[in-house]
């Protein structure tokens, strides 16, 4: 059979991202230009300026991954986008560019869901890796469990009622004066530390897989200014490590629920805080204690990259689907 070559194109957030994917799972490139540095003077992505800096970066992203895999337009079979969710002004610039190549060169346009590619990244690091799988999603702006039937046909079993579990790492993580990124900062101020030093209270909700990470972010918090009204120092590492152990098992349980309700044992990690340190020892220990097939991507694949937009638009092209020069970006997509 003929090799499908795709065009992966990613700006839903603060990296342009471009890459050639191979018959969805061999990564002939993968370019990044990453904006993290930028924003950090700020605490967070500064959305008007993210837009600007992908419309800079966006054309020599995509004609480094063209020339980084050894290629042309005219050896690409089709251009897949990311065109939700995330934040609108910068998805637009991605989906700009997508439909300007597929209106100029005829390819076939395929829009991506941003959390399809995140489960997709999973594919590009395990060939034999095939649906039907359960994978907790959990990135900056989402938290759920998604039971993925076939490539293209997923349900979402379980989600988060308020904070994402990223979020909930970013938010205490400014409050401890990390800064931004939290999330990487949180894994690295936590190693070595201990697990059950801190306390906090987990919200407790029965027959469902649904999340809530209010609870224990405001737990953490007050357990913060309790200690600054003692005038008791904090130990950042204990501290780190016991919230991110707590989110970690709150992950987990609902997980293994999951797998309990469907009979399900194949278990993918994906998202930004599929990355996360303790999330990972703790689901490897579990699926060897329960007999688990585990699988999360390289910590390179975890965040935001083309290649993985390459890797879902593969499988919504085989399977058929087109997107018009319509298309548009939908900050609020839903899977
Ligand atoms: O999936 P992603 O790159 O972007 C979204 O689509 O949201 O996820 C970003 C999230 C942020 O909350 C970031 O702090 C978190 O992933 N993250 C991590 C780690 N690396 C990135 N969180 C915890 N531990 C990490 N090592």
């Amino acid at each position: 059979m003929k090799d499908v070559l795709i065009l992966g194109i990613e700006s839903s957030c603060d990296e342009t991202a471009c890459a050639v994917v191979r018959n969805g799972r061999d990564i002939l490139s993968d370019v990044i230009s990453s904006q993290a540095d930028f924003h950090e003077q700020f605490g967070g992505v500064v959305p008007e300026m993210a837009s600007r800096m992908h419309v800079d970066s966006i054309y020599p992203t995509i004609k480094k991954s063209l020339s980084d895999a050894g290629v042309t337009l005219e050896d690409i079979d089709a251009v897949s986008v990311t065109y939700g969710p995330g934040l609108v002004g910068a998805l637009l610039v991605g989906v700009s560019a997508a439909k300007g190549i597929c209106e100029v060169t005829g390819l076939p346009l395929v829009g991506v869901h941003h959390l399809k590619g995140h489960i997709a990244a999973n594919y590009l690091c395990f060939p034999e890796l095939e649906p039907p799988f359960l994978c907790l999603c959990v990135s900056g702006g989402n938290t759920m469990i998604v039971y993925v039937k076939d490539y293209t046909d997923m349900e979402i079993l379980g989600r988060t009622r308020d904070d994402a579990a990223g979020e909930a790492i970013d938010k205490i993580a400014r409050v401890v004066g990390l800064g931004y990124p939290g999330g990487p900062k949180m894994d690295k101020a936590g190693q070595g530390g201990d697990v059950e030093a801190y306390s906090f209270s987990k919200s407790h909700m029965t027959d469902t897989l649904d999340f809530s990470f209010s609870g224990l972010k405001t737990s953490a918090l007050n357990t913060i200014n309790g200690l600054k009204q003692k005038g008791t120092e904090l130990n950042l590492r204990d501290f780190a490590a016991s919230y991110q152990q707590c989110i970690a098992d709150v992950l987990l349980k609902n997980t293994l629920k999951a797998h309990e309700m469907t009979g399900i044992n194949k278990i993918c990690l994906a998202g930004g805080v599929s990355a996360n340190s303790f999330l990972r020892k703790t689901f490897d220990k579990s699926a060897s204690e329960n007999g688990l097939r585990l699988y999360y991507p390289s910590l390179k694949l975890c965040t935001d990259n083309g290649a993985m937009i390459a890797s879902a638009g593969y499988f919504e092209y085989i399977s058929g689907r087109r997107d018009g020069l319509d298309l548009n970006a939908n900050p609020s997509l839903s899977l």
